[in-house]
């Protein structure tokens, strides 16, 4: 850990809890207030996680809300749109979820689209901390969780790993990962639109407008198919497995499977899950850049970017022929690590959200299967540089991997969620 001051710990920790409350819409957490004004599905999960250091009722009640919004299908999309917020593009009436079949009626208004399974991991973390108090609330999740977990494996692993139908659903909108796959969409017969995020944030720090059309063509690709999962699977000109889905929904079984055994439950579907999660990830393997990997399935190219995705599979659970050497070259670029891309690579941006910046959660993830695997300097390593960045920086949405600027949105729900449950000195790790 680098030096701070108790005093210090302990007003970051006090900033973090106002934070939460400040974020807190009454039973979900938005991830800042006017550029996300809705309830996103990971950053919700985290919330719980971040929650469950001073108030697990309120971290349960925050794992209700986001399961509350299951479709019928399974999927938990990646947006609830609780209130109607004109301060956000796209909103409920473009995605035109409605009448999907997949939603079920009565449903809140929602995104059409999934988002990382982290939910599992942090409803296992929380009910470990407090077992009495967590055995009622995690037994009415565990068929929804169940259900999620389902869902992703018919409706996404075609190839074993786990795929993104829009880059939106990978949690890393404009990696460069997609950038092979995303040219491939050509966005024509968009409906005229007007971004409300460049509003927000300084456009630098945010996609450009080749990507926003293509994200929007998507969205409508989606519509018009009634978001039919298997429909977009066979026709969208896009389809890429990522590391990211892969390794959380693997990450995400494994604490499943121990949910069920607390529970008394039947774990062999999910331990069928894991194998199968297990074998599709060695599909990601580049060897070529020696780490972890997007694929493009519409033609089976690899995208030869090193992420912080890549470093993903010490939390997915695995051991062997991790890229450990990778990982160092990384360390070594990028004085605040983990960034999102390789600072080497000619794509990388050190403000432009997924294409450089570093990001507290997916540190966190990182951090801990690092941790897990007993590779405990290049854990401390981790840890430390993300406390540095919130102890001088702030809880900003990312920062920048090398002199550390905070960037796109302020008062983040998830960077003070993972300072609550991991980055601080304070901290018990879950
Ligand atoms: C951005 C991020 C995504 C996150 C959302 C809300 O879209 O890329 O991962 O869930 O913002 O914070």
């Amino acid at each position: 850990m680098f030096d701070m001051t108790p005093e210090r710990a302990i007003e970051l920790d006090a900033e973090a809890r106002r934070i939460l409350r400040l974020n807190d819409r009454g039973g979900y957490t938005v991830p800042t207030a006017g550029l996300y004004p809705y309830q996103w599905n990971w950053d919700s999960a985290f919330a719980a996680y971040g929650f469950a250091a001073f108030d697990i009722d309120r971290a349960w009640t925050e794992l209700e809300t986001l399961m509350a919004g299951q479709w019928e299908n399974g999927m938990v999309p990646h947006i609830q749109f609780h209130v109607a917020d004109p301060g956000y593009f796209p909103g409920a009436d473009v995605w035109g979820t409605e009448d999907a079949p997949g939603k079920g009626a009565g449903r809140v208004a929602s995104s059409g689209i999934s988002q990382p399974a982290v939910a599992a991991s942090f409803a296992w973390r929380i009910y470990r901390k407090d077992p009495g108090a967590g055995a009622a609330r995690v037994r009415a999740l565990f068929p929804r969780l169940v259900a999620f977990h389902r869902w992703f494996m018919a409706a996404r692993a075609e190839s074993g790993a786990v795929a993104i139908s829009h880059p939106w659903e990978a949690g890393r909108d404009n990696a460069p990962d997609w950038d092979e796959a995303m040219a491939g969409v050509v966005p024509e017969g968009v409906a005229p639109y007007t971004r409300r995020d460049t509003g927000h944030v300084d456009p630098k720090m945010r996609p450009t407008k080749e990507d926003y059309d293509r994200y929007i063509w998507l969205v409508q690709f989606g519509r018009e198919r009634g978001w039919d999962d298997a429909a977009i699977a066979a026709e969208s000109p896009f389809r890429v497995a990522d590391p990211t889905l892969t390794f959380t929904l693997m990450r995400a079984c494994r604490d499943l499977g121990l949910l069920a055994e607390a529970l008394g439950e039947d774990r062999g579907e999910i331990d069928g899950w894991i194998a199968r999660l297990e074998a599709g990830a060695e599909t990601l393997w580049n060897p070529e850049i020696a780490c972890y990997d997007a694929r493009n399935l519409r033609t089976g190219q690899l995208s030869g970017c090193v992420s912080n995705a890549s470093f993903l599979g010490w939390w997915g659970g695995l051991r062997d022929g991790q890229p450990v050497d990778t990982l160092h070259r990384i360390f070594d670029a990028a004085p605040y690590s983990v960034p999102s891309h390789d600072p080497a690579s000619p794509k990388f941006e050190g403000l432009r959200y997924w294409r450089g910046p570093v990001w507290g959660i997916m540190n966190m993830m990182v951090g801990v299967g690092l941790a897990e695997a007993g590779l405990i300097e290049e854990a401390a390593r981790v840890r430390a540089d993300t406390a540095r960045l919130i102890s001088e920086r702030g809880f900003a949405e990312y920062f920048d991997p090398h002199d550390g600027t905070p960037a796109g949105g302020g008062t983040f729900t998830w960077t003070a969620a993972i300072w609550l449950g991991w980055a601080s000195p304070n901290a018990e790790e879950l």
